[in-house]
């Protein structure tokens, strides 16, 4: 057995690796300086510039301070272990000026992940993105520029993640991009804010140019979307996840830059429970004009592609307490106002919405808004079994004649045979967030 710790002049600080053929074992640098958080980015640099091709590393089960951003793409054949935690420091200066670009909305990430034959086991370890400073200093703004995605695969094919446990996510905790085969199963996040300020913009889970995609087996507690297949997701399957707190399953928001269509095709949900959540199993588009948002922010103004999304099933829902268990909304970002609702350029098509069953918050089952120019053929509602929490309760809705669930409906092709019980014109200023029953 040979042991060689790689030590030289210049790493004698930073690098605390120990290479054992194609293995690599990483120690953090605070056992050796007297519990320091010295950064121990440059040893996982380091560990995966030996091993990272045909080899294995291995997280201890120690704490890592990773203070710096990390890029530890083009692997190949790579299995990593991680059996300790990754303390991601909460310097938000540092951050912003040093994260990596994911180029989807100018949106930035922590970590740069990717390869090729790879798996990765969290093996009782996880990641800690101390995300509490960033929600505290985001103060409930929307989409704030340089707040880092936790964790992005990138340009991976095949890549297989077990036990990804995700606390306290800077923004969206898992972001895949560009790859193909990838899976992420018995996945653990968890997003609370212990303060007065929301955990915004800290989705479970995202997708964008990617196909064939798997996501098994998660448990996810946040305050965006649990699951979002964005533009040019293919084939993604998400299976047996529980949604707590979060805006649900969703396909979205698609349709926000002119200049790059987005399709989606062939995307199934199923075997969900929905915990409270806003929003359980929806489509959003963009409407069909760019918009400039005052925030100034980054994923906030837009509007005007075009695309397709198509094949689409959610199915085996179970919800409870969901503001808005369904929806499809062609206007996500205009239709509080109501302005240009009406003018989305995104073709939505064999949608169907099966077994949803459950409570919702208020009187509103589903809200199916598709637009003039677009109207949405083959949307089919089976077996869908929702009542409001009030009327399981036995007591009556707050300030409105409609004591009944309402759905309602615009422009579904076929409407009579579509299996939805529409009773209600969808309006084109009804809120993703409804805060209150319909009238
Ligand atoms: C190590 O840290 C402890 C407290 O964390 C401190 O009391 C002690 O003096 C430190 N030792 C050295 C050699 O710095
Ligand atoms: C990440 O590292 C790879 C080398 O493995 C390099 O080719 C690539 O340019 C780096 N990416 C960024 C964004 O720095
Ligand atoms: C961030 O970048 C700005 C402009 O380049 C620089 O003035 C500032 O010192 C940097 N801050 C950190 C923490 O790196
Ligand atoms: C993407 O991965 C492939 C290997 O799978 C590699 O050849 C290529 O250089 C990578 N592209 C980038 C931009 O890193
Ligand atoms: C999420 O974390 C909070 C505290 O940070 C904890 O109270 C809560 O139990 C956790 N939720 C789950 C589902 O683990
Ligand atoms: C921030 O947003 C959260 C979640 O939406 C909400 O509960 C909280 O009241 C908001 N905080 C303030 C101070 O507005
Ligand atoms: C569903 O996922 C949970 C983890 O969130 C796991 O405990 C459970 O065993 C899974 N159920 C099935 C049928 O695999
Ligand atoms: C989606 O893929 C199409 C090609 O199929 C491409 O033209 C378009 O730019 C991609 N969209 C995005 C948002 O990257
Ligand atoms: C629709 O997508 C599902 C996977 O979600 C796939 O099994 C099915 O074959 C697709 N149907 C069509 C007609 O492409
Ligand atoms: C959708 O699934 C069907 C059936 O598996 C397949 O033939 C088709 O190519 C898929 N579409 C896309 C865009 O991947
Ligand atoms: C449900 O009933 C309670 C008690 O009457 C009432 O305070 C509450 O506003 C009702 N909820 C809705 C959504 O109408
Ligand atoms: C009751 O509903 C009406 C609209 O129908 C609204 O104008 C009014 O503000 C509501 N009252 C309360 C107390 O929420």
């Amino acid at each position: 057995m040979i042991l060689w710790p790689l030590v030289t002049l210049a790493s004698v600080v930073t690098s605390h690796v120990v290479r054992e053929g194609n293995t690599c074992t990483l120690y953090p640098e605070a056992l050796r300086h007297n519990g320091t958080g010295i950064d121990d980015s440059p040893s996982i640099h380091r560990a995966f510039k030996l091993c990272g091709k045909g080899g294995n590393v291995i997280f201890t089960d120690n704490t890592f301070h990773i203070n710096s951003a990390l890029n530890t793409t083009n692997l190949a054949n790579c299995d990593v272990s991680v059996r300790g935690e990754l303390r991601f420091s909460d310097d938000i200066a540092y951050w912003r000026n040093n994260s990596y670009s994911v180029v989807l909305q100018d949106q930035v990430t922590a970590w740069l992940f990717g390869g090729k034959d790879v798996n990765v086991h969290f093996d009782g370890g996880w990641y800690n993105g101390q995300g509490q400073a960033w929600y505290t200093e985001n103060r409930n703004t929307s989409n704030q520029p340089g707040r880092p995605i936790s964790m992005t695969f990138y340009n991976s094919t095949n890549l297989f993640v077990d036990g990804l446990t995700i606390i306290q996510p800077q923004f969206w905790a898992t972001f895949v991009w560009q790859s193909q085969n990838v899976s992420l199963t018995n996945l653990v996040v968890n997003a609370t804010s212990n303060d007065q300020w929301g955990t915004m913009n800290t989705d479970g889970y995202d997708s964008w140019n990617s196909d064939t995609l798997l996501v098994e087996n998660a448990y996810i507690t946040n305050g965006d979307d649990c699951v979002a297949a964005k533009g040019n997701t293919t084939n993604l399957l998400v299976r047996n996840v529980t949604c707590n707190h979060s805006t649900g399953m969703t396909i979205g928001s698609v349709g926000q830059n002119p200049k790059k269509p987005d399709y989606v095709q062939n995307v199934t949900f199923e075997d969900v429970r929905c915990l409270g959540c806003t929003d359980g199993a929806y489509i959003k588009t963009w409407q069909g004009t760019y918009t400039s948002s005052s925030s100034n922010l980054n994923g906030d103004s837009g509007g005007g592609g075009h695309g397709l999304i198509k094949n689409i099933t959610f199915r085996d829902f179970e919800m409870t307490n969901v503001a808005l268990p369904i929806q499809l909304s062609q206007c996500i970002y205009t239709e509080s106002t109501s302005k240009s609702c009406n003018t989305s350029k995104m073709q939505i098509e064999d949608v169907t919405w099966a077994n949803i069953k459950g409570t919702s918050r208020y009187n509103v089952a589903a809200s199916i808004y598709c637009s003039d120019l677009h109207p949405c053929p083959n949307i089919n509602f089976e077996n869908i079994d929702i009542r409001s929490v009030n009327s399981t309760l036995g007591l009556p809705m707050y300030n409105t004649t409609l004591q009944h669930e309402v759905y309602q409906c615009k422009n579904v092709i076929g409407q009579k045979s579509s299996g939805i019980p529409c009773n209600h014109v969808a309006p084109d200023n009804y809120p993703q967030s409804p805060l209150g029953n319909i009238h």
